[in-house]
């Protein structure tokens, strides 16, 4: 292959593989190269600042690497001799001036712009008490728990009221370790941290929405996905109420076999923890309340901060599990 020929094969192969690897990340499904669409006031003037940071660093990033291939190509050695001077050039007073006073005006615009945009992501509109809850977000290993202000509990599901100001109060246990709630279509990323409560608000319409943990905490780190799903007042209300009435419930207890114990063990297989199917300890509540709230092995206190109806709700649910098979001699 002549020379020219074999550089045009190389070149068109790696702007293919370029292309390729691009367009993945481009049509992926949480965005692409853009952040999931907001969906709260907070959240929207974060993508409005990403984008508008994007649009120079964008641009400055076409034009200095676009440059650099053009003189690369442009002024390559070629046939001249390796001991050929170029051009000696002093000074280029204009060019100098431009590359000082143009930087200074794209960082005062960056500057300017996401001053004016972070009251509206730190503080929650004014609004009127009534329509204000506050819900005590809670990162353990593995899962997030939710506190409603009448003293309800959801594990793995946020259900918030829609179109008004929600306030989160992000927490972590005493005895756990530091965790991040991070909805992205509702606003900022906040650390869930041991003995320091952190703020966070949202204000959005129906919708269900993807909530992750994005500190390493952990082995199933990975695991801990929540949903936030926000649900008209009056549908909010209904279910904190049930709740609230059935704490010691099914419906609860299977939450938190879902979603706590599950991301560690199967009934029937090792999966990070031993099996549980046929574990005599499912029925019984004092081995479940002490193994709980203490840890055993590598296990961590999942429910050391659990409600004595809490620990119920899930004794309800496991006793709906299949019975161990009797052993055969
Ligand atoms: Cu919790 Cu990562």
């Amino acid at each position: 292959m002549p020379p020219s020929v074999h550089r045009r094969a190389i070149v068109s192969f790696l702007a293919l593989a370029g292309a390729l690897a691009l367009a993945g990340a481009a049509l992926a499904g949480n965005g692409g190269f853009l952040p999931s669409t907001p969906e709260s006031p907070n959240a929207h003037r974060i993508t409005d600042a990403y984008i508008f940071v994007l649009a120079f660093t964008g641009a400055i990033f076409i034009l200095v690497e676009g440059s650099l291939v053009v003189f690369i190509v442009r002024y390559r050695r070629g046939r001249r001799a390796r001991t050929a001077e170029g051009p000696q050039i002093h000074g280029a007073t204009r060019l100098e001036v431009l590359w000082t006073v143009l930087p200074v005006l794209i960082l005062t615009a960056i500057g300017a712009f996401i001053f004016y945009k972070l009251p509206g992501i730190k503080s929650a509109p004014a609004a009127k008490a009534a329509d204000e809850t506050t819900i005590t977000v809670e990162g353990r290993q593995f899962y997030w728990m939710f506190h409603y202000p009448n003293g309800a509990v959801s594990v793995g599901t946020m259900v918030a009221p829609a179109n008004e100001v929600v306030r989160e109060r992000i927490v972590s246990a005493a005895n756990d370790v530091n965790h991040s709630w991070w909805v992205p279509q509702l606003g900022g990323k906040f650390d869930a941290i041991p003995g320091k409560t952190n703020y966070n608000w949202f204000k959005a319409p129906v919708g269900t929405y993807v909530a992750r943990c994005s500190e390493l905490c952990g082995i199933q780190h990975a695991k801990m996905i929540a949903h936030v799903h926000v649900v008209p007042r009056a549908q909010y209300e209904q279910f904190i109420a049930k709740r609230k009435a059935n704490m010691a419930g099914y419906t609860l207890g299977k939450e938190e076999w879902d979603v706590v114990c599950s991301t560690c063990h199967r009934l029937d297989h090792t999966y990070i923890g031993p099996a549980l199917g046929g574990n005599p300890l499912l029925r019984d509540r004092k081995g479940i309340e002490r193994t709980l709230r203490q840890g055993f092995g590598k296990m961590p206190a999942v429910g050391s901060d659990w409600s004595g109806q809490q620990i119920d709700a899930l004794i309800a649910y496991t006793k709906t599990l299949p019975r161990p098979k009797p052993q055969t001699p």
